[in-house]
């Protein structure tokens, strides 16, 4: 075995007349420029060596290649461009064997692509998720892709996005056979004997012939076309795949790599882009609090949860799907019961699907235990406590927890609104309680808001952190304040468009201006989903304390008088008759907010979908700006993530503050002085708002502080 100088992040080693060349560039080996340069390099150098026949490429790590580096794009493109390297690799004289394993993603697939030989671990996962960054495959993998596995399946991974298992491409003929060594560079290196024996040569991926019925190719990208306009709101690259997709059949190899650069560069320019490159990013970033890079998680073996009801059953779902051990207490064997039941048909309905065998069902449900006495819960390390939202009952749940937890167990609360403070101040340990505030259903939402009150400790909350990381959450930090991030600031842009409807818009115009900014629904239909009767007795409870000088909308009030809560009543703002899933809009309704708008002296006026949204959003960033002011949310990318992962944002427009920072804030905080003179109360300029407007700065510069 000769042993070359490493070459950079790629290293080059001789297994006899094998050069095995292990890209090596932690932590994902992104293809960054030295690593492209180190490739062409390498591949360049083994066509002379007349001691080489073959060439294994592997990744070092964890992964193979996770793609193209995402943190090149928008600055000025470094030589050699990746789908030059790939035609490089293509081209070698000497047959190319990539040995994948881990994640084989995008620009990673395309070189794995543009090599003549493909052998994978088995739990290797390949897929062209460019799509989800506002992208195409822009190294060929548009025109090698279809070639090599056909339109069909082409178009599946590349608008999908999703990673496919090793299985799955062998299926589809994307990798040659399932490796039966352990280790990828072995498997590599056994593969690349087998073919030097065989005398197999070159097999370039651009002469593979799966688009040769051109038929069944031209009817899968129609299909695809199709499906794209009647599903698509409003993104801009995948119909750019369908496009260059539609290349790879029309035109020779070359020109058809031409289209696909160009196609590349206009998503690579699109605002869109942008947007969902900050929000990969800030999705990582939120996972870093200060707490979590100086303080250590506490273990997290047992784990408790109090409270069997809509979100305590949803919250132990997400914890035994990662595999935890979950004790339910409820207040009586019946609440139990309910409790357990609601637990079970989580999986009963994924058995139904075929998503779940019954193995797994009893396999998680094996780890479930529940219990009516809270000294079931004395050996559990965290304590997720989800009763009803009333301070008084929560104050008696923590007093128990606090007699019976043992030293050093986290206790954490589930609270939409409610002060932690005073939550944590019924316990003797006020240093151990937080705040985790999943959203519903809980085992399916992303979002975990991590609240951190005055007292809690740091490792409480890096145990908060290392909880989200098991149960695949995306965490997000936030300070106590009423609502904390999310319910905070959606409840003032709700208020802004009850506003709106109490002036002249219709709930069923605002639904569909917010649907035509790309969220999948409107405000309206989704307080007829989460039924009408929570916030009602919400406001109920607040009456006494809200504030006089502003506006009170009280038509969602009239609806519930009625007992329309949407559509577990079958009525709300919407009709659903015989249990419909989506709602028609209801005469009745419109009859009781004219009639709302007479008592309260209200001259209705049209209202355009673009005002509507100008006023949505503007409320909306106001209120996260006072979010931030008050250090409730740590950065505006805190608050992005929580409105993508939680509220519906649309991913593709990156999240309110980035939002606010491709419209200008000076039109955000014009707007506002434009909307003021109506209602001066609701529309008070943030003061960090004006601060920025005032020094020319933007929310993104407050992520980089
Ligand atoms: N470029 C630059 N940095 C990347 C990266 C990439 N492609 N992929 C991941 N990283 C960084 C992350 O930002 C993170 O950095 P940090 O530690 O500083 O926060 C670090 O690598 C680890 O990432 P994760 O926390 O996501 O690690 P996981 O182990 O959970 O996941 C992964 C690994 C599945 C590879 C995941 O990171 C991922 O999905 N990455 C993106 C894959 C992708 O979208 N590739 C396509 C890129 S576009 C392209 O290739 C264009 C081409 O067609 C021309
Ligand atoms: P729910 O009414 O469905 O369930 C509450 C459950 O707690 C009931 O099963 C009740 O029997 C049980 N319970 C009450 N007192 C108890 C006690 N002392 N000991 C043990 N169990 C007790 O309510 P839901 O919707 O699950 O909400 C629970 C908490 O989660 C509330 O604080 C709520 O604000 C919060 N939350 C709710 C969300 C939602 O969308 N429903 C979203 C996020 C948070």
């Amino acid at each position: 075995m000769a042993e070359h100088a490493p070459h950079g992040t790629v290293a080059s080693q001789r297994h006899d007349d094998i050069l095995v060349l292990t890209i090596d560039h932690p932590p994902v080996n992104a293809l960054s420029a030295d690593v492209r340069r180190g490739l062409a390099d390498a591949i360049c150098a083994a066509q002379s060596d007349s001691g080489v026949r073959a060439i294994v490429l592997t990744g070092a790590g964890r992964n193979f290649i996770a793609g193209a580096d995402i943190r090149e794009f928008g600055k000025s493109p470094q030589p050699p461009a990746l789908p030059d390297v790939c035609n490089a690799i293509e081209a070698s004289a000497k047959p190319v064997i990539a040995a994948l394993h881990g994640a084989v993603l995008g620009g990673g697939l395309e070189i794995a692509l543009s090599a003549h030989y493909r052998i994978a671990l088995a739990g290797a996962r390949l897929g062209l998720p460019e799509v989800n960054l506002g992208l195409l495959p822009g190294a060929g993998g548009t025109q090698r892709t279809p070639r090599l596995i056909g339109a069909a399946a082409a178009l599946d991974i590349m608008l999908s996005g999703r990673h496919a298992s090793a299985k799955e491409a062998l299926e589809w003929g994307l990798v040659d056979r399932i490796a039966a060594e352990p280790e990828a560079r072995a498997a590599g290196i056994a593969y690349a004997q087998e073919l030097l024996r065989q005398g197999a040569g070159p097999r370039p991926t651009r002469d593979a012939t799966a688009l040769q019925d051109r038929a069944a190719a031209q009817a899968a990208i129609d299909a695809a076309r199709a499906q794209l306009q009647s599903r698509q709101r409003g993104l801009f690259s995948p119909s750019r795949i369908v496009d260059a997709a539609q290349a790879a059949l029309d035109q020779p190899f070359d020109s058809g790599l031409q289209t696909e650069r160009a196609l590349f560069l206009q998503c690579l320019d699109s605002p869109q882009r942008a947007a969902l490159v900050h929000a990969f990013f800030a999705e990582r970033e939120t996972a870093k609090a200060p707490e979590t890079r100086h303080a250590q998680p506490r273990p997290l073996l047992r784990l408790g949860v109090v409270g069997g009801g809509t979100m305590g059953a949803g919250i132990a779902v997400a914890m035994l799907d990662a595999g935890l051990s979950v004790v339910m207490v409820e207040q009586h064997e019946e609440a139990l019961a309910r409790g357990r039941a609601r637990v079970e048909q989580v999986y009963d309905l994924l058995v139904a699907k075929g998503r779940l065998d019954a193995a797994g069902k009893a396999e998680r449900m094996a780890r479930y235990t529940g219990a009516t006495q809270y000294d079931a819960l004395s050996d559990a390390d965290l304590i997720v406590e989800a009763v009803f939202e009333d301070l008084d009952v929560k104050a008696a749940v923590f007093a128990e927890l606090d007699r019976i937890a043992k030293p050093g167990a986290v206790l954490a609360t589930n609270t939409s609104y409610l002060d932690v403070d005073r939550i944590a101040a019924a316990t003797s340990r006020p240093a151990d309680v937080l705040g985790l505030h999943f959203f519903s259903p809980a085992n399916i939402m992303k979002l975990l808001e991590i609240v951190v009150a005055g007292r809690t400790s740091p490792d409480a909350v890096a145990t908060g952190f290392e909880l989200a990381r098991r149960l695949r959450k995306t965490p997000v930090r936030a300070g106590v304040c009423d609502g904390f991030i999310g319910n905070r600031i959606l409840a003032v842009y709700r208020q802004a468009a009850d506003l709106m409807m109490e002036d002249g818009a219709s709930p069923y115009d605002i639904d569909a201006a917010v649907r035509g900014f790309g969220y999948p629904m409107g405000p309206y239909q989704v307080a007829d989903l989460a039924g009408g009767d929570i916030g009602w007795a919400t406001r109920k409870r607040r009456a006494a304390t809200r504030d006089p000088r502003l506006r009170y909308v009280q038509i969602a009030d009239r609806l519930c008088e009625r007992g329309w809560f949407g559509q577990k009543t079958g009525r709300g703002y919407y009709l659903y008759p015989d249990g419909a899933r989506t709602g028609t809009p209801d005469p009745e309704v419109l009859a009781i907010i004219d009639a709302e708008r007479q008592r309260a002296g209200i001259a209705p006026r049209p209202f355009s979908h673009e005002e509507i949204m100008r006023r949505y959003l503007a409320a909306m960033v106001n209120e996260a700006a006072n979010v931030l002011r008050e250090g409730i949310a740590l950065r505006p990318l805190d608050i992005d993530v929580v409105f993508l992962s939680g509220y519906g944002f649309p991913r593709y427009r990156g999240g309110p503050m980035h939002y606010a920072d491709q419209v200008g804030l000076a039109r955000i905080l014009a707007d506002i002085r434009e909307f003021a003179p109506q209602d001066p109360h609701f529309w008070q300029p943030s003061a960090l708002l004006i601060e920025l407007v005032e020094s020319g700065r933007d929310f993104a510069s407050l992520n980089r502080a």
